[in-house]
């Protein structure tokens, strides 16, 4: 089941050797509510890839406290599902021992025979049907990121942690990916957490976008996406969405310190 993620306070610096602590989290605050989609944006070394660390439980921070399902995250946790730009699949393992890897991990208590069927299924929704013996290297890349996903996926994980998965996959690819994401979520609901560059992308796929700062960074901003459940790419066109698009790129600039901030004069 899904449950919420909740970011309060939440600071953090890296010890680095004789150096002084490197500040990269500042008063993190985002608010996830149990099965929504929140994307994180922001400026390149801001603390993203930090953030989703914090969340899976491989990192606490310094300040504040990092909740799932209202609980403190105090151990790494086997119930959050991750992929990254780089799909790192194992060369010596076929597609679908590759998809079952982390039932084997988490000790799940299904069977050999259950762990395939449930991989096979989740290759079949991405596509993948008639590729599940093939190595990673017989692979497009796009193909790859799909087969990363349902490793992703296969513990039936109540939050999914996506750190620029698509972002070394042409436009296209990218496209039918954003489609397949929202298909798999409303088939396999999960609350969401994804960061990316791309604000289309943001905007397509999530419920929420938060613009971070830049380190270290701080919640600068937050966009409620009002688009239709069932948006297609064409709902990006969309005056609404050009509007929040356009919106999200001036907080980058802001965030990027190219932009002064204006205030609001009445
Ligand atoms: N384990 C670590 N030890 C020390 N510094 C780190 C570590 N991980 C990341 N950093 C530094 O923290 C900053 C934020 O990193 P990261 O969270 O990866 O940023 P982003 O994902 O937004 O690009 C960067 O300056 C990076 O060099
Ligand atoms: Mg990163």
């Amino acid at each position: 089941m899904p449950v919420s993620i909740s970011i309060e306070g939440v600071k953090h610096a890296y010890q680095t050797g004789q150096q002084q602590p490197l500040p990269v989290l500042d008063d993190l605050n985002i608010t996830i509510p149990e099965g929504k989609f929140t994307a994180v944006v922001g400026p390149s070394g801001c603390g993203k890839s930090t953030l989703t660390r914090l969340v899976s439980g491989l990192l606490f921070p310094n300040e504040g406290t990092v909740s799932l399902g209202g609980e403190p995250v105090k151990a790494p946790r086997s119930t959050v599902g991750m992929a990254f730009q780089n799909p790192v699949l194992l060369e010596w393992r076929s597609i679908i021992q590759n998809v079952v890897l982390p039932l084997e991990i988490v000790k799940s208590e299904l069977t050999h025979n259950q762990r395939l069927k449930r991989a096979a299924k989740l290759l079949k929704m991405v596509g993948l049907e008639g590729f599940e013996h093939k190595r990673p290297s017989e692979l497009s890349g796009g193909m790859r990121q799909r087969a990363s996903l349902c490793r992703s996926l296969v513990h039936n994980p109540d939050v999914l942690i996506l750190d620029e998965p698509f972002g070394a996959l042409d436009a296209f690819t990218r496209e039918d990916l954003w489609q397949l994401m929202r298909d798999i979520k409303i088939k396999q609901p999960f609350t969401g957490l994804l960061i990316t560059h791309d604000l289309r992308e943001s905007v397509f796929l999530a419920d929420q976008v938060v613009v971070l700062s830049s380190r270290p960074a701080k919640t600068q901003f937050v966009l409620d996406v009002d688009l239709p459940e069932d948006r297609t790419i064409n709902s990006l066109y969309t005056p609404k969405a050009v509007e929040m698009l356009a919106t999200l790129r001036e907080q980058i600039e802001i965030a990027q310190g190219r932009k002064e901030e204006v205030a609001d004069v009445e």
